[in-house]
């Protein structure tokens, strides 16, 4: 593939309504920001993600630093994916930076992470949650630093990568730490629809930013179901404003 055609090709989310919204999928090399709050699906959508390229025989990374291997297998299992296949081709790989390590786990994003992802031949990575990571660091700079660091690495990698991060509870439609949508290409919020009385009714999702790329603008209903996520993409709108 040329650096032209790597451009401008899309990998596939691994749920059909998302690909529809984005025209195929997210851009290639993107880095791809997933914000919402607990419980919208982010760590589900990540798994998904990499299941997708397993299924196609491409290499994902599950960076983790909420869940260790085996809560998320059983995770990935309850969903009836073929997680254990995947880890035994070597198609999955879920690497656990342990937030109780913080000089440890930082060093080795700011250091030797970019050298470690292409190493893994990594195609796809997710990195749950960059919250968490940020929690690590006792002040702005050091959070602004890492994430740089973070997205840095993954693109020396020629990775797609998707980042969660917890939504600010009082403003939904922006990360808790406000920092990470600067680091990304793109942005994708999940979030809850709430009826007329303000009770939570249902999920929606919208693509708030994806460089490069014409996508809906539009909220569209999704679901959790037993195959994972679903997005209902019916009546989608790319003109958008
Ligand atoms: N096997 C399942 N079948 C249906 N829904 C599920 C299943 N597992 C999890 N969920 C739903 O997904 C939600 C958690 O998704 P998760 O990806 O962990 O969210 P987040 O990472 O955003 O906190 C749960 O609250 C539940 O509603
Ligand atoms: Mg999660």
């Amino acid at each position: 593939m040329s650096a032209s055609e790597r451009a401008s090709a899309k990998v596939p989310t691994g749920v059909a309504g998302l690909d529809e919204m984005l025209g195929g999928g997210f851009p290639h090399g993107h880095v791809v920001l997933v914000t919402g709050l607990p419980g919208t699906g982010k760590t589900c959508l990540g798994l998904q993600f990499l299941l997708a390229g397993a299924a196609a025989g491409e290499k994902g990374v599950f960076l983790s630093l909420e869940e260790d291997l085996p809560q998320l297998l059983d995770s990935a299992r309850q969903f009836r994916w073929p997680v254990d296949a995947a880890v035994e081709q070597g198609t999955l790989k879920v690497v656990r930076l342990d937030p109780r390590e913080t000089r440890q786990s930082l060093h080795r994003v700011q250091g030797e992470l970019g050298k470690e992802l292409s190493g893994l031949g990594a195609q796809r990575i997710v990195v749950d949650s960059v919250s968490l990571l940020n929690m690590l660091s006792d002040d702005e700079p050091s959070r602004r630093s890492t994430l740089f660091s973070l997205a840095g690495a993954c693109r020396q990698a020629g990775a797609t990568t998707l980042l969660t991060a917890e939504a600010d509870p009082l403003h939904p439609e922006v990360s808790r730490d406000g920092l990470s949508e600067y680091v990304s290409d793109g942005v994708l919020l999940l979030g809850y629809s709430t009826g007329p009385d303000g009770h939570r009714v249902g999920l929606a999702l919208r693509i708030l930013k994806m460089r490069r790329t014409a996508h809906a603008r539009t909220v569209q209903p999704y679901s959790i179901g037993p195959t994972g996520i679903t997005v209902d993409a019916k009546a989608v709108d790319f003109g958008g404003a």
